[in-house]
């Protein structure tokens, strides 16, 4: 059996146009200091973008290396320097106390690591309660239960940070039954499904990896892409989890094509529903 990090083996980050939409996005957030809706349909990158504009897979390498933090990698301070952000999924019906210490416990280590690499940077540490933290991402906002969100929202009276909640669509209808929270959101950010070109320029990327080229002035390819952009309707997990179906269906008839009947038939075979 596969090691639980090697459980979905996607493929590279691919620094899509909702992504860069989503990194304005959050510089914005972060240099007023505002709070920041991100909400879109589950599975279009959403977690993905937050965690790479946070640099997290490189502060949690840093942050379990913790304890020999004598052989704590400069670079990652110094990248941590620039995002000055914490990223942050809570527990499903986690507890109040739970958030406030992951909370504190994070922005302390992240502070720490960023206030150690300051050394090779030029920029001007500004200590308030947050530390050296400008930016707080939530991701999975809809677990906040109603105390965490006044939690949250007094963390962000009393520091000055700015902070994303991250949740699917509506959550901006759920936060807005809350005035004292909604009346304090500078704006709300739709992250959208790909599409169009850059759907083809996925797919692309995806007909290679199974040694086939796309070809988009060949009909059989053009009307198999179209089959693809119905099905997923340019959401990134479903196309996944489609062509892991799609290279499946190659393998087992011997085919070398992708044709719309294959594309049919991988998606007979997974459970697409409203996402
Ligand atoms: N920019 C991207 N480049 C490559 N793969 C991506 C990208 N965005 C999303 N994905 C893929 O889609 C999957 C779902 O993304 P995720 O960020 O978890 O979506 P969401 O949080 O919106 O539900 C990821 O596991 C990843 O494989
Ligand atoms: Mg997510």
């Amino acid at each position: 059996m596969k090691p639980a990090s090697d459980r979905r083996d996607e493929g590279p980050f691919i620094a899509t146009k909702e992504h860069r939409r989503f990194v304005e996005f959050a510089n914005t957030v972060r240099r007023h200091r505002y709070i920041g809706l991100c909400h879109g349909p589950a599975g279009v990158g959403k977690t993905l973008s937050g965690r790479r504009y946070a640099n997290w897979e490189k502060a949690e390498a840093l942050r379990s290396a913790w304890k020999t933090r004598d052989q704590s990698d400069t670079s990652t301070q110094a990248i941590l320097a620039r995002s000055r952000t914490v990223f942050y999924t809570p527990t499903v019906g986690s507890p109040l106390r739970e958030l406030r210490d992951d909370l504190h416990r994070l922005i302390g280590r992240v502070s720490y690591c960023i206030d150690e690499g300051l050394d090779n940077l030029t920029v001007t540490p500004s200590h308030d309660g947050c530390g050296l933290i400008e930016l707080i991402v939530i991701d999975e906002a809809e677990r906040l239960s109603n105390l965490a969100l006044e939690y949250i929202r007094d963390l962000f009276d009393r520091s000055n940070i700015g902070l994303i909640l991250v949740g699917m669509p509506g959550i901006e209808k759920r936060m807005a039954r809350y005035p004292q929270f909604y009346s304090r959101v500078g704006f709300s950010h739709g992250y959208r499904p790909l599409l169009g070109d850059e759907l083809s320029f996925v797919l692309t990327r995806h007909w290679r990896k199974l040694g086939v080229t796309l070809d988009e002035a060949d009909f059989t390819d053009a009307q198999a892409v179209a089959a693809i952009a119905r099905i997923t309707g340019g959401n990134f997990r479903l196309l996944y989890r489609l062509f892991v179906q799609i290279e499946r269906i190659l393998r087992i008839n011997e085919m070398t094509a992708i044709t719309e009947e294959v594309v049919d038939a991988a998606r007979s075979t997974l459970l697409i529903g409203a996402t």
